[in-house]
């Protein structure tokens, strides 16, 4: 017993130490500068003799605590907070799987409290009998939906539950999050979803089996389908089921005709309610996603600033993006909805004194805790991309990796005659700006050297692909802000000055050379490129980017570049962030359509010629129409 007693504490003291500060050193990424530890393995920036040390910070909330940690109980389901201050109201309702094509919780009449960070749900006398609408009494199990609200009534959680039994209730492996169409192709197609429990799930399309490895973050992938087909699926997890459908992508070059979405921004937004749960405009997004599937889109391009983020701890961004998936979820499970990465991504390390100082870079170890490896974990994209800045003339030092990693966070993929290709431009980002010359950091709207060389080759790639008629390119940041980022993005005022830094010393190319140089690419190397796709300022702008188009501040000393044709610049961050009001630039007159309105933008592609259609997702109007091509 005493034994017993001696690990507990022991486990105790050694967790609470590892949450309250991270005692393991991790190497400092050469690509840093002026950053190290004291005596006492406390991290510190220096700058100007001064030693600023990372902010003491613990996570306080999780996927895991919020979810409250569910248990079966004799007469329904405990949940535990794990936080005794934690009080507040848990909504719930049965999810009816099979009733609707995109299954939501049916509240009930009425909630559960939350007190002392406790919550019970009553299953055998409350939700029974003319309750009963998933017929559990029957068929001894179910599965509840439930919405965790804290005591000022703001959203954090929506949970998922089911269990077995008709009293005593068991807990039992339960799709969390999930399921999504993932990496669709003509011939293939890998569907992801994550289960509370470890468990073996498999998947059954057109009466074969895929069967997934034990564990609880699934990816399994479907092959030897045929071109441009529908297929029902089945996810089998212990006891339960739940089916879905999904079209594969025509063969390429075909030339059918088909819809696809794109968006961006969707952060919690003003206004209370469900526009704001814990860090995800829930509220616009299921309305964007609602319209994208009634507009029959064949896929979802959404690029940057899902969730509020600038986090600290993965925990935190973790749940961000868990809401974000919950409020897509009921539509990503019969088309692919690719995202890239925004400034709001950002997971850091942050320096910090009472009075003056804050810098914050890309955390590290890059590998396991930046900003690109978390997003990596949430997501599945496309692994098409380059590796890293490693091998950049920069780079500090050919023996390690010192850059994080652009898996899954830019890369291409294709659709018929369309693609897409994704660009990161808050790459090893450090949201610090003006102290990015002491700690060193990528640069908001900065597309880096190696990024830069594999996009030039992958443009080049897909001119010489006859099957490809259409490049669309996206990237957060636009390359002509319009309202609300005219102090940076591809502009900073006009500055050139800003750029990069890597061990302590600037990159080569400021800002607007950048930017050409990319112009340069989509412009004058291609003949297919037809629209950037941005967002990052909160509004739908178009902006034809024309050799007549002013795009230089008054006094510019780089080489200016020449455009030889007119491509579009689509921005749409409307999905839901607080809006920004237009402002004056030198291409103003070449802007139409500027609306902080809400926004979905539709592609309808028909062979070789594509219209552009944008609705308010919310009061489903009209708010601009373009025959792009
Ligand atoms: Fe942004």
């Amino acid at each position: 017993m005493r034994q017993i007693a001696a690990i507990l504490i022991y486990f105790v003291f050694f967790t609470s130490l590892l949450n309250g500060q991270e005692r393991k050193k991790h190497d400092i990424p050469l690509s840093y500068s002026n950053i190290s530890y004291d005596k006492d393995g406390r991290l510190f920036i220096e700058v100007s003799g001064t030693k600023i040390y990372e902010e003491r910070s613990k996570p306080f909330i999780s996927i895991e605590s919020i979810s409250g940690q569910p248990e079966g109980t004799d007469e329904g389901i405990f949940f535990d907070f794990s936080s005794p201050e934690f009080e507040g109201t848990m909504y719930y309702g049965f999810i009816p799987y099979g009733d609707s094509k995109h299954p939501h919780p049916v509240y009930f009449r009425s909630a559960a409290k939350i007190i002392n960070g406790r919550a019970f749900i009553e299953i055998a006398k409350t939700l029974s009998g003319r309750y009963d609408m998933v017929n559990w009494e029957e068929n001894k199990k179910g599965t509840i939906g439930y919405r965790v609200v804290n005591d000022r009534g703001r959203f954090l959680y929506d949970g998922i539950i089911s269990f077995k039994g008709k009293g005593p209730f068991r807990v039992v492996p339960t799709i969390i999050e999930g399921p999504f169409i993932n990496l669709l192709s003509h011939r293939d197609v890998t569907i992801s979803f994550t289960t509370n429990k470890s468990t073996r799930p498999w998947i059954e399309v057109n009466g074969r089996k895929f069967r997934g490895s034990r564990g609880t973050k699934h990816e399994i992938s479907i092959d030897g389908l045929d071109p441009a087909t529908d297929y029902s699926y089945s996810i089998n997890y212990a006891d339960n089921s739940q089916s879905y459908n999904f079209q594969t992508a025509p063969l390429p070059g075909s030339g059918t005709s088909f819809t696809f979405a794109y968006a961006s921004d969707s952060r919690s937004g003003n206004g209370g309610g469900e526009r704001d749960i814990y860090g995800a405009n829930f509220y616009i997004m299921k309305k964007i996603m609602a319209l994208a599937q009634y507009n029959d889109v064949s896929f979802f391009q959404f690029t940057g600033d899902l969730v509020n983020g600038y986090q600290q701890w993965a925990e935190h961004i973790n749940l961000e993006y868990a809401n974000w998936k919950r409020a897509v979820q009921p539509f990503g499970a019969y088309f692919p909805i690719y995202v890239g990465m925004g400034n709001h991504e950002a997971l850091m390390r942050v320096f910090s004194t009472k009075d003056r100082w804050n810098i914050s870079i890309d955390r590290f170890p890059f590998e396991t805790q930046s900003s690109e490896a978390v997003f990596n974990e949430n997501f599945v994209m496309p692994q098409n991309g380059p590796d890293s800045e490693d091998g950049a003339y920069y780079d500090p030092s050919e023996n390690s990796i010192d850059f994080p990693s652009y898996k899954e966070n830019v890369f291409y993929y294709t659709y018929d005659n369309v693609a897409m290709v994704v660009l990161n431009s808050d790459y090893f980002y450090a949201p610090s700006t003006n102290m990015i010359r002491f700690s060193s950091g990528g640069l908001h709207g900065y597309i880096m050297n190696r990024q830069l060389e594999w996009f030039k080759e992958t443009i080049l790639k897909l001119e010489a692909n006859t099957d490809i008629d259409h490049i669309f390119v996206t990237q957060h940041t636009p390359c002509f802000p319009n309202g609300g980022h005219v102090q940076d993005d591809m502009w900073y005022n006009g500055n050139n000055d800003y750029r990069p830094y890597v061990s302590g010393a600037p990159l080569e190319k400021g800002i607007i050379e950048r930017r050409d140089e990319l112009l340069d690419i989509m412009v004058n190397k291609s003949s297919k490129v037809v629209a950037i796709l941005t967002g990052d300022e909160h509004n739908y702008a178009r902006t034809e980017v024309s050799p007549e188009m002013e795009r230089y501040p008054d006094i510019y000393l780089p080489e200016k570049i020449e455009l030889t044709r007119t491509i579009y610049q689509i921005n749409n961050g409307a999905a839901g962030a607080p809006y920004y009001a237009q402002e004056e630039t030198p291409w103003t007159p070449w802007v139409s359509g500027f609306t902080t309105q809400n926004a979905l933008v539709l592609f309808h592609v028909n062979g070789k010629d594509i219209e552009m259609e944008v609705l308010n997702p919310d009061t489903l109007e009209e708010v601009d129409r373009l025959k792009i091509r």
